[in-house]
């Protein structure tokens, strides 16, 4: 029998981590209006508040619950799986979407380089983005092992796949002039995911779960004119993402249209890593 209708969520419980930033709730506004119940957690309370407005806005009937939470820690995420299955609730669809991502906009006075990086800020990166999708996956993903169904979609970035190209940062388009550089702790996290994603994805193949990776491209946010300019430039579609483009893959990653995929990585990009 073929189904008609393979991007229906109805029914579905989606958590959805980082839900208080950019991206998180807008994950949650496509697997909504699909039909899901969306759960956001986010160590930023505020932002999570925000966030849920967002989906109720975009979705009026959007069912959604936040919880403020710190990936950092495993036993806040166990209280929660607990919490949610003394509740009956099963999560079906989990969306590894925190990350500590540092915003290269006029705020951002850190100089992001190799040699003055604080071993700190990356042992917090690699907590939050790798260890923190490591796990909710662990804590969701077993539970979705022993009722033998789920989906699990990891929030790349196109940095998991290319080198940032510093020289966007700079004045002329000349890495020698670089004040503030993307710093490595993030496609280091970035990249880690992607083997995350493929072990994940073999090991619990037989149990009923697909395990995917989204890799986004830059989203267009508070960046300098300049730097949109440059970014543009490499660019093939010759513009950053609205916040809003990734619907689409999320409700693909998340539904039955994508259900003879896993291990894999869904590059979304303005066709960016082509050029
Ligand atoms: N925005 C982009 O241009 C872009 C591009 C490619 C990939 N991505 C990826 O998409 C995802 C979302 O990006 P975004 O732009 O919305 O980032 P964001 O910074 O706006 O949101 C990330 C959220 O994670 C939360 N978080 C951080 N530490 C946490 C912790 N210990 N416990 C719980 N929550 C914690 C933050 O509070 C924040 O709300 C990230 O994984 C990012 O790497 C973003």
């Amino acid at each position: 029998m073929v189904n008609k209708n393979i991007f229906n969520l109805k029914g579905k419980k989606s958590l959805i981590t980082g839900g208080g930033g950019l991206l998180g709730p807008e994950h949650a506004i496509a697997l909504a209006n699909q039909g899901s119940e969306v759960f956001l957690i986010d160590i930023d309370k505020q932002g999570l508040d925000k966030g849920s407005e967002r989906v109720k806005k975009a979705n009026k009937s959007a069912k959604v619950e936040t919880f403020h939470i710190d990936l950092k820690d495993e036993s806040e995420l166990k209280s929660l799986k607990n919490f949610l299955i003394n509740k009956n609730v099963h999560i079906d669809i989990l969306v590894n979407n925190a990350a500590i991502n540092p915003k290269m906009d006029a705020s951002n006075n850190s100089s992001g380089k190799v040699e003055d990086y604080k071993l700190d800020n990356l042992r917090e990166e690699i907590e939050v983005g790798l260890i923190g999708t490591f796990l909710c996956s662990k804590i969701f993903g077993s539970a979705m092992a022993k009722k033998k169904s789920g989906v699990i979609i990891n929030i790349a970035s196109d940095l998991a796949i290319l080198a940032p190209d510093q020289r966007v940062y700079s004045k002329n388009n000349n890495i020698n002039t670089v004040k503030n550089f993307k710093p490595i702790g993030y496609p280091m996290v970035k990249s880690g995911m992607l083997g995350l994603n493929r072990y994940l994805a073999t090991y619990w193949a037989h149990r009923g779960i697909r395990v995917n990776c989204l890799v986004p491209g830059s989203v267009k946010n508070k960046q300098t004119k300049k730097l949109i300019k440059e970014i543009e430039s490499r660019i093939p579609l010759s513009r950053l993402a609205k916040k809003e483009d990734y619907h689409g893959s999320i409700v693909f990653l998340a539904s039955d249209a994508s259900a003879y995929m896993t291990g894999q990585i869904l590059v979304v990009d303005g066709g960016r890593s082509i050029w």
